[in-house]
């Protein structure tokens, strides 16, 4: 199920600090991280699902929208600091969008990258989760 994660947050007068630990805040292995960074004004990302990959994304600076669709309803989510992130199951189809300037968003994935995982068309997207 979609949800949204609050991270833990150690407050300091230092800086503060969160952290992500696999199978304890997010429910899989951590089998690679990418981000995103340097999205023009306007940009969209994502547009796709995935077969099996599970992902948790963190909006690590600034601010962006993901909008995740689960077969059923579309909802949108608007993420904008850096201790708590969204996990995505399998079979979601995602969107982020609205990037602010220099937002990062950190993506943790279940699985390495395959093109194979991929759906790409919303409408095979619709008839493979039924
Ligand atoms: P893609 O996931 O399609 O980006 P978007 O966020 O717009 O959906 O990935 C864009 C390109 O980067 C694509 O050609 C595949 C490549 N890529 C990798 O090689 N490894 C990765 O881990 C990821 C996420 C993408």
């Amino acid at each position: 199920m979609i949800k949204l994660v609050n991270l833990p947050k150690i407050p300091d007068d230092r800086g503060n600090l969160s952290f992500i630990e696999e199978e304890s805040n997010i429910p899989f292995k951590i089998k690679r991280t990418y981000w995103i960074y340097d999205v023009p004004g306007g940009e969209t990302r994502g547009s796709h699902a995935f077969k099996k990959s599970k992902e948790f994304i963190v909006a690590i600076s600034g601010s962006f929208d993901i909008i995740l669709h689960d077969g059923k309803e579309e909802t949108k989510y608007s993420l904008n600091r850096s201790y708590y992130g969204i996990y995505v199951p399998k079979l979601t189809w995602r969107r982020l969008e609205n990037f602010s300037t220099n937002s990062l968003a950190l993506i943790l994935s279940s699985t390495a990258y395959n093109e194979n995982d991929y759906i790409r068309d919303f409408d095979e997207f619709l008839t493979f989760v039924k």
